[in-house]
């Protein structure tokens, strides 16, 4: 796999999604760079703004074996890890549906926190322990989760540990215009289905999406200077004034995991500044705790990063006076 290759199938996935969902296709790019690394993403945002459209398109554009998991009040562990049953004088492995590339986590929070965190174990460390027994799940894997905003009735707000384990937390947000709101209409017309997902063919194939990752791993540099600017940022949000406990060192890495596809998705096998301030406040934005007092303010954990972007210093290259690349 070369650069050219890599972006050509990057916007190909982006190109089918979009031809589903409308809306910014930054979204899309930055699903995409977080799965580039077995990153998981959290989608938060009211009801109807096409998380769970975005989700189904992007597996099934991806060519994965992707299983959803509708997430209810009564709804056990072992309904998505599995179970052994005894059958014939013997006890016999039942797999859940956890077994697969991309797990659909539809309406994470409408269970509660026992079941989410059967979800723990496989989006950390892409193994299931049923009954004892641990079980490597076959990469590519990674989840991707919708939910309502925690103040909506009926849910389990997802606990910070789990929350933690999400690369990225990206928010659709309503249509920006009329002609978006028209155009959602005019599809749904061309389409004369409610499931335009029916249709879609994979842009890659599954060891093509191996090999994209694999790119990302090997090739993309990442200069002393981007390391020290993506530590700074994070310890900037454990001293920000609204902070009651700010973002662990695993969203730092999770920040350093995503900016590589990002710049790599940009045709640079090097890291750079702007792809950091890209995906800073969706990395780690969710990681951050508000004082309580701020947050019945109504404050939002953005606005901590976004305050620590402009507060601390971007660096201009490395400290041996080259620039970002190698
Ligand atoms: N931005 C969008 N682009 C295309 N279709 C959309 C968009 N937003 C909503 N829809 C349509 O609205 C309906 C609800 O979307 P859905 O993904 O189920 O919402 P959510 O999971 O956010 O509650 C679906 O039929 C979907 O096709
Ligand atoms: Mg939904």
């Amino acid at each position: 796999m070369n650069v050219r290759e890599f972006m050509r199938l990057c916007d190909s996935i982006v190109k089918t999604v979009c031809d589903v969902y409308v809306g910014d296709s930054l979204i899309v790019k930055k699903m995409l760079a977080a799965c580039l690394s077995n990153g998981n993403v959290l989608f938060e945002d009211y009801p109807g703004l096409g998380k769970t459209l975005l989700a189904k398109v992007f597996a099934k554009s991806i060519g994965a074996e992707y299983n959803r998991i509708q997430f209810t009040p009564d709804l056990l562990p072992a309904d998505i890890t599995g179970t052994k049953v005894y059958r014939g004088g013997e006890f016999e492995l039942i797999k859940g549906p956890i077994f697969t590339h991309v797990l659909l986590a539809d309406e994470i929070n409408r269970s509660p926190p026992k079941t989410q965190s059967a979800l723990l174990e496989a989006m950390e460390e892409k193994q299931v322990t049923i009954e004892g027994e641990t079980h490597t799940l076959e990469l590519p894997f990674f989840v991707i989760a919708t939910q309502n905003p925690v103040e909506q009735e009926g849910t389990y707000p997802l606990p910070e540990a789990q929350l933690d384990r999400f690369m990225l937390r990206l928010c659709p947000g309503y249509p920006s215009s009329v002609e978006e709101e028209m155009e959602i209409l005019s599809r749904r017309i061309e389409w004369m289905k409610d499931d335009p997902t029916e249709d879609i063919s994979p842009c890659v194939t599954i060891s093509e999406f191996r090999a994209m990752q694999e790119f990302v791993e090997s090739s993309i540099y990442v200069s002393k200077s981007i390391l020290r600017y993506i530590s700074e940022l994070v310890r900037a949000t454990r001293k920000h004034e609204y902070v009651d406990v700010g973002s662990s060192p695993r969203g730092g890495l999770a920040l350093l995991k995503v900016t590589r596809a990002i710049a790599a998705m940009d045709g640079r096998d090097y890291v750079v500044p702007d792809d950091v301030k890209l995906v800073a406040v969706d990395a780690l934005a969710h990681r951050i705790i508000l004082k309580v007092e701020r947050a019945v303010e109504g404050i939002r954990p953005e606005v901590v990063v976004e305050d620590v972007l402009k507060e601390v210093e971007v660096p201009k290259g490395d400290e041996e006076g080259r620039g970002f690349s190698r």
